[in-house]
C-alpha cells in the first residue's frame, strides 16, 4: 500500500490535467472493476455490483497547483495559483511543470525579511534568461516538486490531499469480496478549484446515496485548539464542514457500522473546507451523502502528513459500510 501511495503522491496532475494521474489508477483498478469510463470532464468512473442501491464514492484525483499568467523579458515566469496554494508555502519550494520542466520560486525583495510576499511578487526561474529561451508557456500548470517520506506510521508527500482518499478507495475496492449494492467509485477531477467533476459525475449517476473520501485538518499540533482531530485515533466521520451537513442517517450509518466492527474513529466538526460530498449533496433533487475523512496535518502544503492506521482503518471502514445491506 505504501508502494501505490508513493506512485500516487509523485505524479503531477493538478486540477484540469489530471491524464497522469487517472492513468496510474486505471491501471490499478482495471482488473478490479466490473466497467470503467471516463466521463466528459475527465472523471474516472468505476462500478462494482449492479442491480443494487446505487452508491457514489468520490475521491478527488487532481492537487492544488500553479499556473504560468506572464513570461518576462529575462525569461521568469509569473504565475497565479489552481486552488488553495498559500504564497508562505511557496518562498524557496520546487515546482515541476505539466511538461516534466522543474523550476523554483522566489519573490521581488521584502520590506522587511519576515514578511510574506504576495503571489503577485514571486516568480519561477527555471534556468532561462530570456522570453525567447524559456520553455514554459502562458497556461502551463506545475505542481509542487517533493519526494514520498515514510516515517513508519506516519507519511509524507505532496498532494496527500486527496491522492490519500484515492488509495483508500482503491484499496477498498480491492478489498470487496462482493456487495449487496451497485457501487461507483469515481474518481474526480477539478475538486481544488469547486468541486467541479464531482458535481457533473453526480449528476450523470444519480446515485441513492454516497460519500467522499477526503482529508481533514488536525488539532494536534502545537498552538492548534479547539478541533479535536488527531492523527493515529481513527478515521473521521464527518459530521459537519465549511460547506455542508452530513446526512444525520448517513452518520448514523458509519457511526454503528464502526462500532459493530470495532473500529476506531473520530466525529469531525471541520470550521473551513469542503470536500466533493458537498456537490453530491445538491445535484439534481438532492442526495443523503456524508464523508470518511482522513486526518491530515499540514494540508495544501508540500509536506501532507497522514497516519498509516487511519489510513488502514479508513479502509476497514469503507469496505464494511458497502459489504453490507443498508436502510437509511
Ligand atoms: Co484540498
Ligand atoms: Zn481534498
Amino acid at each position: 500500500m505504501k508502494q501505490l501511495l508513493k506512485k500516487l503522491t509523485e505524479t503531477f496532475s493538478p486540477s484540469g490535467y489530471e491524464s497522469a494521474i487517472r492513468d496510474v489508477i486505471r491501471a490499478e483498478v482495471t482488473p478490479l472493476a466490473d466497467e470503467i469510463r471516463v466521463d466528459a470532464l475527465g472523471n474516472l468512473i468505476i462500478r462494482k455490483g449492479q442491480g443494487g442501491k446505487k452508491i457514489m464514492i468520490a475521491a478527488h484525483m487532481d492537487e492544488i497547483g500553479l499556473i504560468a499568467s506572464h513570461i518576462d523579458e529575462h525569461g521568469f515566469v509569473r504565475f497565479t495559483t489552481v486552488g488553495g496554494v498559500y504564497p508562505q508555502m511557496l518562498m524557496g519550494a520546487r515546482v515541476r511543470f505539466h511538461s516534466g520542466l522543474p523550476g523554483v520560486i522566489y519573490n521581488e525583495p521584502l520590506e522587511k525579511p519576515t514578511d510574506t510576499p504576495a503571489i503577485e511578487k514571486m516568480f519561477i526561474d527555471v534556468g532561462a534568461t530570456s522570453r525567447k529561451d524559456c520553455p514554459i508557456k502562458v497556461g502551463e500548470v506545475a505542481a509542487f516538486e517533493r519526494p514520498f517520506l515514510d516515517l513508519g506510521d506516519r507519511l509524507v508527500a505532496k498532494s496527500m490531499d486527496d491522492r490519500i482518499g484515492c488509495l483508500v478507495a482503491i484499496e477498498t475496492l480491492r478489498a470487496l469480496k462482493s456487495t449487496p449494492h451497485e457501487i461507483y467509485f469515481v474518481f474526480t477531477t477539478q475538486e481544488e478549484v469547486g468541486t467541479r467533476g464531482a458535481e457533473t459525475s453526480a449528476f450523470g449517476l444519480d446515485p441513492d446515496l454516497g460519500f467522499s473520501l477526503d482529508v481533514t485538518g488536525w488539532g494536534d499540533t502545537p498552538g492548534r485548539k479547539h478541533f479535536d482531530i488527531a492523527l493515529g485515533k481513527g478515521p473521521a466521520i464527518k459530521i459537519k464542514d465549511g460547506g455542508m451537513l452530513a446526512d444525520p442517517r448517513i452518520i448514523h450509518w458509519m457511526v454503528t457500522t464502526a462500532e459493530k466492527a470495532r473500529l476506531p474513529y473520530q466525529r469531525e466538526v471541520l470550521l473551513g473546507g469542503t470536500t466533493d460530498a458537498r456537490a453530491m449533496q445538491l445535484v439534481r433533487a438532492g442526495v443523503p451523502v456524508g464523508c470518511i475523512s482522513i486526518p491530515c496535518r499540514y494540508v495544501h502544503s508540500p509536506s501532507e502528513m497522514v497516519d498509516y492506521n487511519d489510513v488502514q482503518n479508513a479502509v476497514k471502514l469503507a469496505t464494511a459500510l458497502l459489504s453490507n445491506p443498508v436502510e437509511l
